[in-house]
């Protein structure tokens, strides 16, 4: 059997006691355990001299390979152009996009750093699978090498229109050269058909089902693959929270009162402002639910060395402070705001304790959350998901959730209204049409389908024939 070599710029190395928040090491780290194969990445660390070689260990019969990046390259390639370029203008913020072209040189070199890596431990038959924006050119870098394994990407975050992409200087150097994997995967049908457009905007062409493209002389496969979840074990595993001193210390905490929850990385792309307004609103307009209702905002900070990340870590305290002081009471604190990182546990059962969910991100790849928050339902007294149109999730889940428009406040607050008062029966059918969706996707079909379409042979391009 060949192996599957991953390729990341963050890897989830299993340790004791700690969690990855992030969808992209949830999943990936679901999707390894089923088969042999080897996760590159970063370390996550820096360190003076580059590694010369990955340190490699294992953990559940996965093989983790990182190396520790340096400080200009941590800055430059992850802070900078990762972060600061491609991660706005991917979510639809170009307003907030910070382009300098030694941070595009970093990303660059680190992309050719990685392919020197990776390079090394090749083996003819493996198969790559490299995930996200940290990593667009590392094919192009690949196939320099001389490499000719079957490569495939999966993007995790949004893809804009071309008309957005084109805002990125060099664009083709980053985005373009996605056109050297086999097969690309996207998290919706919206997301993969603004790609087709970009790649028609730049000469390609579409083949007549527009599940590929011919360009620059190569057959480049598309398809949506929307991320997935470990449904049933995190079902389970929201069950058996129930019994530990965790969740019976905060149930007991919340004294009988409705719970709302948000869960999310302190990132402007969550909503989170708009959310926490909506919830504001809430209160003003319906004094009935003063003292009914806490709500439980959990937000492990995130790339806390951009500013716009800071920028935000300020104005959502300082929002947080207020609404507590203008509605609390000394015996009701309406919203608990807390910046720790939650085991996947402890996560499971405040999920299922919480009445509703708030998903309200202004863009989303996907949004884990929304479908954890559905697998770890009691079926018999489920929660309510109020969600974004505007997350990758909504596709799927759309038929079960509350949808709403974050951009309108008043109009989340009425959901939440909605959604805190909603009849039992109500609950229960929208519970069974998500997760009737959540078990025909769950993270081994994710996978799966994946891996099976990038094996599959791809027709040569027509014009290279
Ligand atoms: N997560 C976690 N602990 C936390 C907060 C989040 O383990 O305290 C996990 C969460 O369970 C989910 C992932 O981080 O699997 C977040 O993924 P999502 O797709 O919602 O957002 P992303 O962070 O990838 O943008
Ligand atoms: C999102 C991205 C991932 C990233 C994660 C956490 O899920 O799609 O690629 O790993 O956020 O962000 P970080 O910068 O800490 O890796």
């Amino acid at each position: 059997m060949s192996r599957l070599i991953v390729v990341s710029n963050r890897v989830a190395v299993p340790e004791a006691g700690k969690t990855a928040a992030g969808g992209l090491a949830v999943a990936v780290n679901a999707a390894l355990k089923e088969r042999s194969g080897i996760w590159f990445g970063w370390s996550g660390k820096i360190s003076e001299e580059p590694s010369e070689r990955p340190a490699i260990s294992n953990r559940n019969g996965v093989k983790y390979a990182v190396i520790d990046l340096k400080e200009d390259d941590y800055q430059e390639y992850y802070n900078g152009f990762a972060n600061r370029v491609l991660w706005p203008i991917l979510h639809y913020r170009v307003d907030l996009a910070e382009f300098h072209r030694s941070d595009l040189s970093g990303y660059i070199r680190v992309n050719k750093i990685f392919a020197d890596h990776v390079s090394k431990i090749l083996e003819p038959d493996d198969i790559i699978w490299v995930h996200d924006y940290h990593m667009m050119p590392l094919a192009r870098y690949l196939r320099e090498r001389g490499h000719k394994n079957r490569i495939g990407f999966f993007l995790h975050i949004p893809m804009p229109p071309p008309e957005l992409i084109q805002a990125l200087p060099r664009h083709g150097e980053i985005i373009g050269a996605l056109a050297h994997y086999d097969l690309l995967g996207f998290q919706t049908e919206s997301d993969k058909e603004n790609f087709g457009r970009y790649l028609e905007s730049r000469g390609g062409q579409a083949t007549a089902d527009r599940r590929a493209y011919d360009i620059g002389g190569r057959r480049v496969k598309v398809g949506a693959f929307p991320v997935a979840i470990e449904t049933e074990s995190f079902a389970r595993r929201a069950r058996h929270a129930m019994r530990t001193n965790f969740m019976k210390d905060f149930r007991s905490s919340l004294g009988g009162k409705k719970m709302v929850l948000g869960v999310d990385r302190l990132d402007y792309s969550k909503g989170i402002p708009n959310r926490l307004e909506a919830f504001e609103s809430l209160l003003r307009t319906t004094p009935e639910w003063h003292e009914k209702v806490t709500f439980v905002q959990i937000t492990p900070k995130s790339r806390t060395a951009v500013p716009e990340y800071a920028e935000m870590d300020r104005y959502i305290s300082t929002k947080a402070g207020q609404i507590n002081g203008e509605f609390g009471d000394v015996s009701w604190t309406p919203l608990r705001y807390v910046n720790k990182t939650y085991s996947r546990s402890a996560l499971a059962g405040l999920y299922r304790v919480a009445d509703v969910a708030m998903v309200t991100p202004l863009r989303d790849g996907m949004n884990l959350v929304a479908k954890e928050f559905v697998a770890a339902q009691d079926p018999n007294d489920p929660g309510v998901l109020l969600l974004s149109q505007f997350a990758g999730a909504a596709a799927e889940m759309g038929g079960g959730a509350l949808m709403v428009n974050p951009h309108e406040i008043e109009g989340v607050a009425l959901a939440l209204r909605r959604a805190l008062e909603m009849p039992l029966k109500e609950r229960q059918d929208r519970y069974q049409r998500m997760m009737a969706v959540l078990t025909d996707n769950d993270i081994d079909h994710w996978a799966q389908t994946f891996l099976d379409a990038l094996i599959e042979p791809s027709q040569p391009a027509l014009d290279s024939l």
